[in-house]
């Protein structure tokens, strides 16, 4: 048992969760960074090692039930609590709906919707039972508006919202608080690992000119994007403030197409995603 906070990153070897991992245990979080991969776990390893800072790697795959079940009674056993959870691990899949295969959306649901829900329930029995606690699941701008050929993973995060506005109410009794982060384009291994539907790389494809525009002007949006330290720093403010917003946008581009999609219609809003993505 430990009288430190103990935070849990899920997704934790590159990204947004790597940095916030490393965040969370410089301001003294005890932090277990979880990863599906451990051979991917040696930078974050040796930063913390050269910075003697409270950070645990644990193996954690979202997508797996025993993992998951595995990793949440370890920390247990070894904190004896839990304070903070970082719903971070996920990916994007673009693709027209109609190129999509049931299989590739069914992945992506697995990993962003039912990854997220998987970690929440194994972790929730065990904040309710403390009475506190605080839930972070990382959205995306693209959980508040759409952009073309992405519907699966824009699917994702509107579930992510909904579920999260949702679980904050039923939460609330036993002082467990969630907060919703919504990033703009974030310069991580976002694109790298973005997975792409198989027939819309077919150039017999009808999606296919309108998927090479996406893709290139998706690579542009997140070669120029916020540092991933950036979310890493909302996430730390959150989770320390003692009244946290249910909503955090990052990022310039985050903030401002928030406001857009407030102030414009809907027809007006499809107009500028419309000219954007030409
Ligand atoms: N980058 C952006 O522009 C952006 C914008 C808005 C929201 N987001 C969201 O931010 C989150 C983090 O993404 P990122 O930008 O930091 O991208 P990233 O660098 O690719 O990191 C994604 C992380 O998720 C992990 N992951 C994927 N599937 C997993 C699974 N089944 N179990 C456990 N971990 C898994 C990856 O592990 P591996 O290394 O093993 O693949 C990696 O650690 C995602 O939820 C994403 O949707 C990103």
């Amino acid at each position: 048992m430990t009288d430190q906070k103990v935070a849990i990153v899920t997704g934790s070897s590159s990204g947004i969760g790597y940095e916030t991992a490393l965040l969370l245990a410089r301001n003294g979080f005890r932090t277990y960074a979880t990863m599906r991969n451990l051979e991917k776990a040696k930078a974050i390893s040796d930063v913390a090692k050269r910075e003697n800072i409270p950070l645990h790697i644990i193996k954690l795959d979202v997508t797996d039930e025993k993992s998951v079940n595995d990793a949440i009674k370890t920390i247990k056993s070894d904190a004896g609590r839990i304070d903070v959870l970082v719903n971070n691990a996920g990916y994007g899949l673009t693709g027209s709906l109609e190129d999509l295969s049931m299989s590739e959306i069914k992945a992506q649901y697995e990993t962003n919707v039912f990854g997220l829900i998987r970690v929440t329930q194994a972790v929730l029995p065990i904040m309710r039972e403390q009475k506190s606690g605080i839930i972070v699941n990382i959205s995306s701008i693209g959980g508040k508006m759409a952009m073309p050929l992405s519907s699966p993973y824009i699917g994702t995060k509107f579930a992510v919202e909904g579920l999260s506005e949702s679980i904050a109410y039923d939460l609330e009794p036993f002082g467990i608080k969630v907060v919703i982060i919504e990033p703009g384009a974030i310069k991580t291994n976002f694109d790298t690992g973005m997975i792409i539907a198989q027939k819309s790389q077919n150039p017999s494809s009808p999606y296919y000119k309108g998927m090479q525009k996406l893709q290139s002007s998706l690579n542009s949006m997140l070669k120029n994007g916020t540092p991933p330290a950036k979310v890493a720093e909302v996430i730390l403010n959150a989770i320390t403030t003692p009244n946290p917003n249910l909503r955090y946008t990052v990022g310039e581009d985050a903030a401002l197409l928030a406001q857009k999609r407030k102030e414009l219609s809907d027809s007006e809003f499809q107009k500028l995603v419309f000219e954007f993505f030409k």
